[in-house]
């Protein structure tokens, strides 16, 4: 019997979803319904994790019980700390916060509670307190102190603050929202898929979302926001160059690794194939932020890798291209840019795991055998 395989599942279609839709014909991204454009325009990522979880938008009274319990719940467990504190200085960030969620789960009471009233109270407590495990991570890298959360500032303005030390200007703000906004939700990306699989054996929330992380970590996905910047790193960053100086040396450096048939990260999609629809929305933020920190000579090797790459395979940018330089800019260290990813993820996978639960099937494919026939010892 000839079996057909779906080589990485492309083209399978696993299950149904209600959480988001990734339309590739129109270049369009719904999270329950609501184009994801919109949202990034108008709404705190607050507002939006609510939308993905309860399916509908918060109202007045519920944005605001929420925006409660978000801020009591964003310091950094001492459990947390201990544990990160064993981790040496030069180990992945992606390592500290999978490590981070798996102590976080370990110590919850309400572990392996899975109603949904337990699951959605985890969410809301795994969102709050993620922002502190990369602030202090990305402090602790720098040999500098802890900062505690502060309550008057919402979710983007406290997770730049707990990392940096001092109050971000409007537009950096605006920015980290926006890729937080965008980073929410993707369907059965290859994290998400994971953190279902894990729910459909019906394991606890925190696993699923551990596992996710791993998942999430490799260039394929999304450490390829890091991987973008240690690409224009390698070509090399001069302040002092001009925008098409710039240009024309990364045009270069992509015919170069398109002839040694290289991968280069931050372009081409699984599912789009003429374009992310997020990539406009999180280039406008990355253009906002160029200007804000004066810094035209980035884009100089933004726009020449983007050209080289069109004209030789036309292949289009992921979200990753925008999100790496814009996080950047900010001032994180690129290690970091993949645990920003979860930070905003973990919204769309535990609205995901909820999903999973609520409709449950045990995830198990099958394989075709392709070993030695069968032989004897
Ligand atoms: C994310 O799924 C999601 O929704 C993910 C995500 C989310 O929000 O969750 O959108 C986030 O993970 C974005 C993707 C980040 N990854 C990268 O930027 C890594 C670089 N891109 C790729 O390697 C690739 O495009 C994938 C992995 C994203 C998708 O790959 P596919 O669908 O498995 O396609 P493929 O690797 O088989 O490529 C098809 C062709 C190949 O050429 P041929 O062998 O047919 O000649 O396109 C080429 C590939 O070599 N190609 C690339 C390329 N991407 C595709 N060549 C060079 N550089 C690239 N980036």
């Amino acid at each position: 019997m000839t079996e057909e395989i779906h080589k990485g599942l492309a083209g399978v279609v696993a299950d149904h979803t209600a959480v988001s839709k990734v339309n590739p014909e129109s270049n369009s991204l719904l999270y329950r319904g609501y184009p994801v454009q919109q949202l990034a325009a108008e709404l705190a990522f607050e507002e939006v994790a609510l939308l993905l979880w309860n399916g509908e938008l918060p109202d007045a009274a519920q944005k605001e019980e929420f925006r409660a319990f978000e801020r009591s719940h964003r310091a950094l467990d001492p459990r947390v700390k201990s544990a990160i504190d064993l981790l040496p200085l030069d180990c992945h960030p992606m390592d500290v916060g999978r490590t981070a969620v798996s102590v976080l789960g370990a110590n919850h009471p309400l572990s392996e509670d899975s109603s949904p009233e337990a699951e959605l109270t985890k969410a809301k407590e795994l969102f709050a307190a993620f922002p502190a495990v990369v602030a202090y991570d990305q402090r602790r890298r720098r040999q500098l102190q802890l900062v505690e959360p502060r309550e008057d500032l919402d979710y983007s303005q406290n997770f730049l603050w707990m990392t940096f030390g001092e109050e971000a200007p409007e537009e950096v703000v605006d920015a980290f929202r926006v890729s937080m906004v965008l980073y929410a939700e993707h369907s059965f990306n290859a994290s998400t898929f994971t953190a279902r699989v894990v729910t459909s054996t019906l394991a606890d929330l925190h696993s699923a979302v551990t596992a996710a992380i791993g998942a999430l970590k490799g260039p394929l996905h999304g450490g390829a926001n890091e991987a973008v910047m240690h690409t224009f790193e390698e070509i090399g960053i001069d302040p002092d160059e001009t925008r098409e100086e710039a240009a024309a040396r990364a045009k270069a450096w992509m015919e170069q690794a398109l002839a040694e048939k290289r991968k280069v990260m931050g372009f081409g999609h699984r599912v789009y194939k003429s374009g992310d629809s997020r990539v406009p929305t999180m280039k406008q933020a990355l253009d906002a932020m160029v200007d804000y920190y004066g810094r035209g000579e980035l884009m100089g090797l933004y726009d020449g890798l983007e050209a080289a790459m069109g004209e030789a395979k036309n292949i289009l940018p992921n979200l990753d291209y925008p999100a790496g330089p814009t996080y950047h800019l900010m001032g994180f260290d690129t290690e970091m840019f993949t645990p920003l990813f979860i930070a905003a993820r973990i919204t769309g996978w535990t609205a995901h795991i909820a999903e999973q639960r609520a409709n449950n099937a045990l995830i198990r494919p099958l394989s075709a055998y392709n070993g030695p026939e069968e032989r004897h010892l």
